[in-house]
């Protein structure tokens, strides 16, 4: 299979783009990305026959940042009878057998329109399909609804794609949390942090610091966690977050703020220029202040994917110099809008 399809927010396909193209030469596979404005999706094509499923095993999904799912397309069909759109489908994946049929579409205006087409269309591809399911297959057949009648059918990889066939988990907005940016750090902790690893990374009584926390959003997040917050902002907190009292607020500059004792967590959602932020991160890790760190980084410039690479890299390299091995995973999350979200983590740990 020669083409994989990557979805993303709604205006970054040019980043995406950009960055898929990169990142699969440095796989060694070589091709092109089909991109349209606004279309919540790019298409790669490789130069040869096989690179759609040589690029799905040869690049780990969570090293993506503006990717949100993938699926190696084995055909696009178009102008199917709305009358049967199931049979020509099923014809296309009777060739390998797969775990489930996942079915997803673009979060555009149009595409959102489409989740009640897909979820009518899950009982008859559960009839029509279920001879070919098989629990241990490596992968998911993937049915990606461009329209009600143009789809691209193929396959996603069990072992290397986003858990949730849109690629991100749905989110309540709790009812106390004190602003709707507190579901950046929930989906933050489900997408960067491995399942396995997150009750052990994030535990009742660790300290944490909030830098840019006013009203609230995050550090409710932090005090659900049982933590200890000392949260950085001029601004007002939430009268009924500080009455939980795990939570200490310094009207202070962020940027001049020192903790008096290492914590074991630094977030920080702060609107100012990303190369700052990444500075003032960088600062934390290689003082031993914080463990373990959770930022965002504003993307107001129009070559997104360039800006993020290079202060990625940058941030790799000064913290290598200083003698800290930290791994850093970024993503733009679904409640990110002109964002992303970085997660540093110590290698050894
Ligand atoms: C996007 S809001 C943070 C929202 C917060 N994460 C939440 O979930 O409620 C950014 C905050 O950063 C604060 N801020 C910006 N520059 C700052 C600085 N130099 N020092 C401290 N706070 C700063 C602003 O006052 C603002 O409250």
């Amino acid at each position: 299979m020669q083409q994989v399809l990557l979805t993303c927010r709604q205006g970054f396909e040019s980043d995406l783009a950009a960055e898929i193209q990169e990142k699969a030469s440095s796989c060694g596979v070589f091709g092109f990305v089909r991109a349209k404005t606004d279309a919540g999706f790019v298409v790669f094509e490789g130069h040869q026959p096989d690179d759609g499923s040589k690029l799905v095993k040869a690049l780990p999904f969570q090293t993506l940042v503006f990717a949100r799912q993938w699926l190696v397309v084995a055909a696009h069909l178009e102008d199917l009878p709305p009358a049967d759109r199931v049979g020509p489908i099923c014809e296309v994946l009777r060739a390998q057998p797969y775990v489930d049929i996942w079915m997803s579409f673009p979060d555009t205006n149009d595409g959102k329109s489409l989740s009640k087409l897909t979820r009518k269309l899950e009982g008859p591809f559960a009839k029509a399909t279920a001879k070919l399911t098989r629990a241990k297959a490596p992968v998911h057949a993937h049915v990606f609804f461009e329209s009600g009648t143009n789809m691209w059918v193929g396959y996603t990889p069990c072992d290397n794609a986003s858990p949730w066939p849109l690629g991100f988990p749905r989110l309540r907005q709790p009812s106390s949390a004190p602003s709707r940016s507190t579901l950046k750090l929930e989906e933050a902790w489900l997408q960067l942090i491995p399942q396995a690893q997150r009750a052990i990374l994030l535990k009742p009584f660790q300290k944490a610091v909030d830098l840019g926390a006013a009203p609230g959003g995050w550090t409710w997040q932090l005090v659900q966690r049982g933590m200890q917050v000392t949260a950085i902002d001029n601004g007002p907190m939430d009268k009924g977050l500080m009455d939980s009292g795990q939570v200490a607020h310094l009207r202070e500059d962020a940027f001049h703020y020192k903790p008096v004792r290492n914590v074991d967590w630094l977030v920080c959602d702060m609107v100012e220029k990303p190369s700052r932020v990444a500075e003032l991160m960088e600062r934390w890790l290689i003082q031993g202040w914080t463990r373990f760190a959770i930022f965002n980084l504003k993307l107001p410039m129009k070559r997104r994917w360039l800006e993020v690479a290079q202060i990625l890299s940058h941030m790799q390299e000064a913290l290598e110099a200083a003698g800290c091995s930290y791994e850093l995973k970024a993503k733009q999350l679904y409640h990110d809008r002109e964002e992303i979200t970085v997660f540093a983590a110590p290698r050894n740990r």
